[in-house]
């Protein structure tokens, strides 16, 4: 350590991996999914819903958020119904899909006011660290990724494992019938593949999120 004169020898240490002989969970992977529109025929919506179903047939158990009537932030106290309803939920999972449209390029105010509503820390509870993330957007024209892109930053923000894999599904309003179920195309398969790797993500972290997520800062800070 002579060479590193400002690191605190005391928190400075990465503990072996072996040591963690976590037995697995069984239960079922949890996963959480938010959308990010108010609309009655959304796109985004219906690919959470699609999404949901593949998570189910893969063996997961799936809740869905829907935004109506949560306030923008700070715009009312935090044990506002539909704040407590997310961030319960948030405390529930042990992974998450969020699925923006894009709107002006960018992800939709529906979808940031959820997850600007999120805090990292509630008391010794962090709702969102260390959990899975997969990233999906829709659009109205030609395929984009700038929505998915900023939501992966977000991902980042609220220290999310987010997946590598990612959605982004071209001209949306094409893909679905009339009763609404998405139509076979490679946009469908990709979400599956998503989905797919978010659950193998979910299966292999869960148990070990705390290892993936302890920082030496903050060891230091504790001590
Ligand atoms: C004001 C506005 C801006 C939009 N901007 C974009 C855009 O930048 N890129 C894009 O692909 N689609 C854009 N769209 C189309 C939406 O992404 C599309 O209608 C989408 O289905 C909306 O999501 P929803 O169906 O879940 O409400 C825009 C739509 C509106 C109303």
């Amino acid at each position: 350590m002579s060479d590193l004169p400002n690191i605190s020898t005391a928190s400075f240490h990465i503990p072996s991996p072996e040591k963690l002989s976590t037995p697995l969970s069984t239960h079922k992977p949890r996963i959480l999914l938010l959308y990010g529109s108010l609309r009655k025929r959304s796109f985004s919506r219906l690919v959470t819903l699609e999404a949901a179903r593949i998570l189910e047939a893969m063996g997961a158990e799936t809740r869905i958020y829907h935004a109506d009537g949560l306030p923008l932030a700070d715009d009312t106290t935090e044990d506002h119904p539909k704040v407590q309803e997310l961030r319960d939920l948030c405390t529930w999972s042990e992974g998450m899909v969020w699925c923006s449209p894009e709107r002006h390029g960018a992800m939709t105010g529906v979808m940031k006011t959820q997850i600007d509503w999120i805090p990292l820390a509630l008391g010794s509870i962090r709702p969102t660290q260390g959990r899975t993330l997969a990233v999906m957007q829709v659009c109205g024209g030609s395929q984009s990724f700038n929505t998915v892109n900023q939501l992966r930053q977000l991902g980042r923000w609220m220290r999310l494992i987010t997946i590598p894999n990612q959605s982004s599904v071209a001209k949306a309003y094409q893909e679905f019938d009339d009763n609404d179920r998405m139509k076979p195309s490679p946009y469908y398969d990709r979400i599956v593949d998503v989905m797919e790797e978010l659950i193998k993500f979910t299966l292999l972290t869960r148990d070990v999120s705390a290892y993936l997520t302890d920082r030496y800062s903050e060891r230091k800070e504790k001590s």
